[in-house]
């Protein structure tokens, strides 16, 4: 029973999704959760609350304004109750409404009362959902730490197809009951690099290349979710620092180099997954180079190999490396790991533009000495989240033998 003595808000607002609730209000109680369900005006078009009042044992709050229900359980009481607010199905409209802080219902004031930790399973039309002011929110939403449980990809009840659909309700009930009861990494510090680097050269041209920092990010994320104290060394990305981690920006490979350097004496975990630059001009020029030749030879430099030297560290931490491939995955992601003296390797395929650089979506095959495991294509925080437990589970077998 995962989610016993698990006392669970379930917001219900109006998309056509919520006819799922009922059934997602049964597994969370088949895995030992206590549930009290609050619905919006809307939710109610489309599931009924007696339906919900049946499954979860307990009267559906809908109105902030109730004095029989402010009697019995105020809202604020109900806040403190909770131990996590779910919102399922969460619209993209409840999402605005949590971005901008609104209190004009029982559930939007309830996100706003409760310090409980607040996870969303978004659902709508795949356009709503890509829609650049969703997004926007979505950031801002993942910076406060608000929990993402999908979307999923597929086909929607308007016809569309892509991403915007609910979870189902029993993947919803397997991911909360992990987060919550696994503080694996609890007192741990772990060091990720993330984004790219730009190599300078002249004062105007750099080379560098498409990382959006968005996985390293997402792992950063995961790893503080279960209990690590994370410290995040990013090359130049438009992502706003994840609260509450220390983030340290840096912009060439040289840069991250000496800023891992620095954390890594005193850490347990190093993951390398940003996208270091294998070389640098050798003589960055302090003018703007002019043109004047029709060629322009430049000569290029090794950089650090930042991951290996982490691992050829005498005390080395545990080492995560990343491999960025376009051809034979296995193989050379399993010559990276050896020549490099890796603990494990994530390889992803980024001959596929749908996934890896710059998307929203990755796929990851990892290995090990001792073993493999793929993790199927998802968006990079779930997918984060998978490989941030199968780190602690390998880092404790590691530091076990
Ligand atoms: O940032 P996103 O847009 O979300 O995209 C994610 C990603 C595709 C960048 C990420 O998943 C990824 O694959 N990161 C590693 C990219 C890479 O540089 O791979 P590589 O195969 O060239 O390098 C192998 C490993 O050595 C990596 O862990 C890299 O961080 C490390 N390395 C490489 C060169 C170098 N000089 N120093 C290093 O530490």
């Amino acid at each position: 029973m995962q989610l016993e003595k698990t006392n669970i808000i379930l917001g219900i607002t109006g998309g056509i999704a919520a006819y799922k609730t009922p059934d997602l209000v049964r597994k969370l109680i088949a895995k030992g959760a206590k549930v009290r369900v609050v619905m919006t005006e809307s939710a109610k078009e489309f599931v009924s609350p007696l339906a919900l009042q049946a499954v979860s044992g307990n009267p559906v709050s809908d109105d902030l304004l109730d004095k029989d229900a402010e009697a019995a359980m105020g809202h604020i009481e109900l806040a403190r109750w909770a131990d996590k607010l779910l919102v399922a199905p969460a619209t993209a409209n409840f999402m605005a409404k949590l971005t901008h802080g609104l209190a004009d219902d029982l559930l939007s004031t309830l996100c706003l009362a409760t310090p409980a930790p607040i996870v969303i399973a978004p659902a709508m039309n795949q356009q709503m959902w890509l829609a650049d002011a969703t997004q926007a929110n979505l950031k801002i939403l993942e910076q406060r730490r608000i929990q993402l449980l999908g979307p999923a990809q597929g086909e929607q009840a308007c016809g569309d197809v892509g991403p915007g659909r609910m979870l189902e309700p029993q993947e919803i009930a397997d991911l909360l009951a992990q987060q919550i009861f696994e503080q694996v990494l609890a007192g741990k510090r772990i060091t990720i690099t993330a984004g790219p680097t730009r190599e300078e050269i002249d004062p105007v041209r750099y080379l560098s290349n498409h990382s959006s920092g968005k996985m390293g990010y997402a792992l950063a994320i995961a790893a503080q979710e279960l209990g690590a104290t994370v410290t995040l060394i990013s090359g130049p990305v438009n992502l706003l620092p994840p609260a509450k981690i220390k983030t340290i920006s840096v912009s060439s490979a040289q840069q991250m180099h000496d800023a891992v350097m620095q954390t890594t004496h005193d850490c347990d975990i190093f993951i390398g997954c940003a996208a270091v630059a294998d070389y640098r001009v050798q003589q960055k020029t302090n003018q703007k180079i002019k043109k004047s030749d029709s060629e322009l030879t430049l000569t290029f430099i090794k950089n650090p190999d930042i991951l290996s030297d982490v691992a050829h560290l005498a005390n080395a931490p545990f080492t995560l490396g990343f491999a960025a491939e376009t051809q034979n995955l296995r193989e050379y992601a399993l010559g990276k790991l050896q020549r490099k003296k890796l603990n494990m390797i994530a390889a992803n395929d980024v001959s596929d533009s749908t996934i890896g650089f710059n998307s929203e979506q990755n796929a990851l095959s990892v290995f090990w000495s001792k073993g493999e495991k793929k993790l199927d294509v998802a968006d990079k925080q779930l997918l984060a989240r998978q490989l941030m437990r199968l780190v602690a589970q390998r880092y404790t077998e590691d530091t076990n033998d």
